[in-house]
């Protein structure tokens, strides 16, 4: 009996060392992953200053939900506080903020890129939805983004908990925490054109794979606050396979299924995203239903 008590002894203490020693590399890992430095070759970007570039940049910058984390009037606020990997604040970006001291080349860096002037990684900004970002929008959101008023409201940089560390150095967080690590920044991009195909459907549906999963077929969103429920599967394995082209476009400028469920935009950003024109909705839709059929949060 003691002989046995002293084996598990033994390996329970072997298991601890174990543990404490992948934690520790996994922290290593973590903030080697947070501390280093891309170099990435500075964007030719041209930048319109006509009211109805800004006007769309500002309807680009909705529809991308640039607002939903900046807010509104782009002045930034606190997106997350959890403890096991730190608080997160959007950046202020109105010349208010640090933006002011970029060059537009910096902007568009951070925006399809993910990477700030200093070669570091930005945190939380969802940038591997955004690298594939054809000139065009990237332009006329940057036109947006220089057009708004001044606020004065400084937002912290993100700060990462040792825990938050760890779950980087595994490989755990979602890709939108750390974008740039996820990004293939050399690749070669096929930035798609405007039309009513599912191609361009592919593009738009970048914004929902942040929460309905990149296979579109939703389930719990990982790190999301206890009330969020679980995200609609989005592939013919969904109700989605018998709603009309009419019935999607509906739920986007409503927030109401066929089903008759009324959706919160709060949990399901419908306001912001119903913003995409008729012909953005429809590609999307067709994109969707190009999909293989998924049971709901089978990747
Ligand atoms: C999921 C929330 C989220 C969304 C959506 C988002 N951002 Fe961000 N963004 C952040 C966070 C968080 C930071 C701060 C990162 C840091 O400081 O490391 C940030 C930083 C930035 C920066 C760098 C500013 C600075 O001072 O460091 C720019 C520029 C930016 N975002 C632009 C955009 C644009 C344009 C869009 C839409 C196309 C967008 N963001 C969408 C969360 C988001
Ligand atoms: C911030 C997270 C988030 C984003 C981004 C998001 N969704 Fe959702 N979506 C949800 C959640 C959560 C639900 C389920 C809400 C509920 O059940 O109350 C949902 C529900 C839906 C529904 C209702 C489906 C049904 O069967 O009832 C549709 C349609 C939908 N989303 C489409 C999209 C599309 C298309 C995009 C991208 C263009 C997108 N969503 C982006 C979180 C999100």
């Amino acid at each position: 009996m003691r002989k046995l008590l002293r084996r598990l002894g033994i390996i329970l203490l072997g298991l601890i060392v174990l543990i404490v020693v992948v934690g520790a590399v996994a922290y290593i890992i973590g903030e080697g992953k947070l501390n280093k430095v891309y170099t990435i070759p500075a964007q030719s970007i041209s930048i319109p200053t006509d009211q109805v570039s800004i006007l769309e940049g500002k309807r680009l910058a909705t529809v991308w939900v640039c607002t939903d984390c900046h807010t509104e009037n782009l002045s930034g606020r606190l997106l997350a506080d959890n403890p096991m990997i730190g608080t997160i604040y959007t950046a202020n970006l109105t010349p208010g903020g640090e933006l002011a001291k970029w060059s537009d080349s910096d902007v568009a860096t951070a925006i399809r890129h993910g990477v700030s002037p200093d070669g570091k990684a930005l945190i939380g900004m969802p940038s591997n939805d955004y690298f594939a970002m054809n000139d065009a929008d990237v332009s006329k959101i940057i036109a947006f983004v220089r057009s708004v008023p001044a606020v004065d409201n400084k937002t912290p940089r993100p700060t990462i908990t040792t825990s938050g560390k760890i779950l980087i150095g595994l490989g755990l967080l979602p890709p939108q925490g750390l974008a740039a690590a996820y990004i293939d920044h050399n690749a070669a991009i096929s930035r798609p054109t405007a039309n009513v195909s599912a191609g361009y459907g592919k593009y738009l549906a970048t914004t929902c794979t942040g929460c309905h999963n990149a296979a579109f077929s939703g389930g719990p969103i990982p790190f999301a606050a206890p009330d969020m429920p679980a995200a609609a599967n989005l592939t013919p394995g969904g109700d989605l396979a018998k709603w009309s082209d009419s019935d999607f476009i509906k739920f986007f400028h409503t927030g109401i299924t066929p089903e008759g469920k009324q959706i919160d935009s709060k949990h399901m950003p419908w306001k912001s995203l119903g913003q995409m024109t008729e012909d953005e909705l429809k590609a999307l839709f067709l994109y969707l239903k190009s999909l293989p059929a998924k049971a709901t949060g089978k990747q």
